[in-house]
């Protein structure tokens, strides 16, 4: 696809992945809007990177109803793609995990991508055209040791988008899933402090080159599911 003109939702677009990729949508055209929690850190993002921005918490209903609110405003209603990239970590063992953090990963891991796609679908349905990019995890197919609340928010992603993937086919809208593995990021730092770029790992700009190269296929074309790893980490 041609991004020139098109109108594309990233969530948690104030830091890492989320403003990597919106900044490289910007730099080809497309009309952005980024969401996240924090005024100071999206109005700080948006200026860098030239678009709009909205606070809104998603794992909030009224929070996401907020976000389309501005889409019919502002787009009248005209939403081509939808990135669901808004993430929270909290890693601890089970016993150390209060049931809370399970319902805080979830709210935001999983619930707010159901959010987010329940009030997408009817925008993309009746164009029948659309892309929804997921952003889960490597730990969306395989666990690890402090990581169950994490691990079984993106397992849950997982599952969501292949039924997802299956029931939009036949409207034209591609689905797709990005896995990251680690990318040196603020994600699980309580503080938000963004992470300096360590060789050898991966850094943002590499998966925001990834959502990009997948968006940029033919709309007749997409790829369900890609992983991104390091080629050497522990360099
Ligand atoms: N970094 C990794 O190693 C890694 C690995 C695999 C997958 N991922 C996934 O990649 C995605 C992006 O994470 P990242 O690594 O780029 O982390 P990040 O730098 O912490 O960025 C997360 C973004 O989401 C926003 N956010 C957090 N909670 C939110 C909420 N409830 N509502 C709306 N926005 C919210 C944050 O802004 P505010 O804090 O201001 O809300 C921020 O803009 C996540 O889905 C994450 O699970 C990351």
């Amino acid at each position: 696809m041609e991004f020139a003109g098109k109108t594309i939702i990233i969530t948690g677009g104030s830091s890492g992945i989320g403003k990597a990729t919106a900044k490289k949508l910007s730099d080809l055209g497309a009309k952005v809007l980024i969401t996240g929690r924090s005024k100071e850190r999206l109005e700080k993002a948006a200026n860098q990177i030239g678009c709009a921005w909205i606070e809104s918490d998603v794992s909030k209903q009224e929070d996401v109803n907020k976000v389309f609110d501005w889409v019919a405003e502002n787009w009248s209603n005209k939403l081509d793609v939808l990135i669901n990239n808004a993430g929270l970590g909290e890693f601890a063992s089970v016993e150390e995990t209060p049931i809370e953090s399970y319902h805080r990963v979830f709210g935001v891991n999983i619930f707010g991508p159901i959010m987010m796609v329940k009030k997408a679908l009817p925008l993309m349905k009746g164009k029948k055209a659309g892309s929804i990019v997921n952003v889960a995890s490597t730990s969306s197919m395989k666990g690890f040791a402090n990581g169950s609340a994490y691990s079984a928010s993106k397992f849950a992603l997982r599952g969501f988008t292949q039924s997802l993937m299956e029931e939009l086919r036949p409207f034209n809208i591609r689905v797709f899933q990005v896995n990251p593995s680690e990318v040196t990021t603020a994600l699980g730092n309580p503080e938000r402090e963004e992470r300096k770029e360590i060789d050898f790992k991966l850094g943002p700009e590499q998966l925001a080159q990834t959502i990009v190269s997948v968006l940029m296929l033919p709309e007749k074309a997409f790829v369900p599911e890609l992983s991104v790893w390091a080629t050497n980490p522990r360099n």
